[in-house]
């Protein structure tokens, strides 16, 4: 990190910290800590987010604003384990480069401070701002962890707080909360949007085992307009972090309605997982006729995503600028509750996923969702020269490279009967396997590295299905960061995601033709990536 840069961000984490209520370290040794937060510490990955120092769990309050991109996200700045939630907010210009600023909210009189969504309320709706000087509002969930204690079901209501200045300083409404709760356990994670056919706030609001859509004309008073999903896709465990928003379907003119749903535990491999549902809304109810549970992401880590808020243009007109490219971007948290609080990290804990677009495709009658890595993500790549070259059958091919801890590999294929195994020389390796007979794709990392924090790392390998791949060529698209891989094929229709701790680098790669064909392998693109800090 240069060094100016340094300073700066060191003086905004201390400030920060210093505000904390209950500070455990002296100044001095919290600014060892600062210094010693290089970016370069084992498995701290170097083209991700990670906070520099402490526990992170999901990302909140995503929005674009005056060219700028804000991550917020649930942080406890005093331990890497889970603890009292604070908004930790970073800034970016590309969603690559972060900059860290300081602590957003902090837990009050309300409680802790949980997951949540920011808007730009334009319109000055909620009065907090002026026409001029719109604010941005977040919307959280309070959670009290007196209440919680007392074995009462209602510890968990809705808040808001407003800037005035970009996200750097925040005002928590005085009348907070503004959604109180009347008796229903795990009611969390507010995410607005703005319904421009029926000209206010909707916001998406998880209950246990269902979602609830809520409306508003101010942000401030809220009234409950419907329920959905009680026996609606996966019920494995608790319902949380909902996200509602509309796409296109690729290539025609119709659009759906697209509803997000993490699931804890109740996920395919394990765990936490996102699922998705493709339907209707009408400014009051969300309606689907789908009955096939659908995964965003089928790897153990990748949970608690949800998208950046936008306005439609002609809300803003042509003057404001709030989704630059129009598109739709996903945001989610690397990790998994099953053992997310044991990886073998030391400073902090945790990263997010790459940024990813996501797109609406229809496939036979059905809608997918895919997700693929930004635009802005090309920037990173140290470009080299493509390979191509056949693999006779059963036969294979090993390539030596010394970047595979920090790279993205691409190729292309017609073959859906290969292995690709990422070695050491301590002899760990993740493989992961394409079967056409059994139409999956595998993730195994059994000996990967570090697998002993949680038995449930690393008991079974991870599967998809792979039901729908074109009969030609696909692209097969993957990123390894240190600690984490991030799987797509065809182009973002199947995705993996899951963190790795390999005790060294990766540095070959081999692939397995496991069919009796010779099989092709073209455009392999090994790119070394730049990192971002
Ligand atoms: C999801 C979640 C949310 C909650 C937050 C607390 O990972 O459990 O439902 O708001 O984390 O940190």
């Amino acid at each position: 990190m240069p060094r100016l840069k340094k300073m700066l961000f060191t003086a905004c984490i201390l400030i920060s910290l210093n505000s904390c209520k209950e500070k455990k370290d002296s100044s001095k040794s919290i600014t060892q800590e600062i210094e010693s937060a290089t970016y370069t510490e084992t498995y701290r990955p170097q083209f991700h987010f990670s906070p520099p120092r402490y526990w992170m769990n999901d990302p909140n309050g995503m929005v674009y604003h005056k060219g700028i991109y804000h991550l917020f996200y649930q942080f406890y700045p005093e331990d890497i384990k889970w603890g009292p939630m604070h908004w930790g907010h970073a800034i970016s210009k590309d969603l690559m480069h972060w900059e860290h600023k300081p602590i957003a909210l902090y837990p009050d009189k309300n409680g802790y401070i949980f997951s949540g969504s920011v808007v730009l309320d334009i319109g000055n709706t909620s009065g907090l701002g002026s026409i001029e000087d719109p604010p941005l509002v977040a919307i959280f969930t309070y959670h009290d962890p007196e209440g919680e204690k007392s074995g009462e079901k209602d510890f968990q209501t809705q808040g808001i707080a407003y800037s005035l200045d970009n996200g750097d300083t925040w005002t928590p409404y005085k009348e907070n909360p503004v959604i109180e709760n009347v008796g229903v356990k795990d009611f969390r994670d507010p995410k607005v949007f703005w319904d421009d056919h029926n000209q206010a706030w909707v916001m998406s609001l998880v209950a246990g085992d269902h979602l609830q859509l809520w409306g508003s004309n101010n942000l401030k008073s809220w009234t409950k307009l419907s329920e959905f999903g009680k026996k609606r896709g996966a019920h494995g465990g608790v319902w949380e972090c909902p996200d509602l928003f509309k796409l296109k379907v690729e290539g025609t003119d119709e659009e759906k309605w697209v509803l997000l749903i993490s699931i804890n535990p109740g996920a395919p491999n394990g765990g936490s997982g996102t699922q998705y549902f493709v339907g209707d809304f009408d400014g009051e109810r969300f309606t689907t006729d789908q009955t096939a549970v659908k995964w965003i992401d089928w790897g153990t880590d990748n949970y608690a995503g949800v998208t950046y808020h936008t306005l439609p243009q002609n809300y803003y007109g042509d003057t404001y600028d709030n989704n630059p490219g129009q598109d739709r971007i996903f945001i989610g948290w690397m990790s998994n509750w099953a053992y997310a609080q044991e990886t073998p990290t030391k400073m902090w804990r945790s990263a997010m996923t790459i940024p990813r677009k996501l797109s609406l495709y229809k496939e036979d009658d059905t809608y997918i969702l895919y997700s693929y890595p930004v635009a802005s993500f090309d920037s990173l790549r140290v470009e080299t020269t493509a390979k191509e070259f056949q693999i006779v059958g059963n036969g294979s091919e090993r390539i030596a490279s010394e970047n595979l801890n920090q790279a993205e590999i691409r190729f292309t294929t017609a073959s859906k009967d290969f292995a690709l195994t990422f070695m050491n020389d301590k002899g760990e390796e993740t493989v992961l396997t394409m079967n056409s007979d059994q139409r999956l794709f595998l993730l195994d990392r059994i000996v990967s590295g570090v697998t002993d924090f949680d038995e449930s790392f690393a008991n079974k390998i991870q599967q998809m299905p792979i039901t729908n791949l074109p009969e030609d060529a696909y692209e097969v698209r993957i990123l390894i960061d240190r600690s984490s891989i991030e799987v797509f094929i065809n182009k973002g229709q199947y995705v993996m995601t899951a963190q790795l701790f390999p005790t060294k680098p990766y540095t070959s790669l081999e692939f397995e033709n496991a069919s009796a064909i010779p099989i092709t392998i073209e455009n392999l693109n090994i790119n070394p990536l730049k990192r971002i800090w």
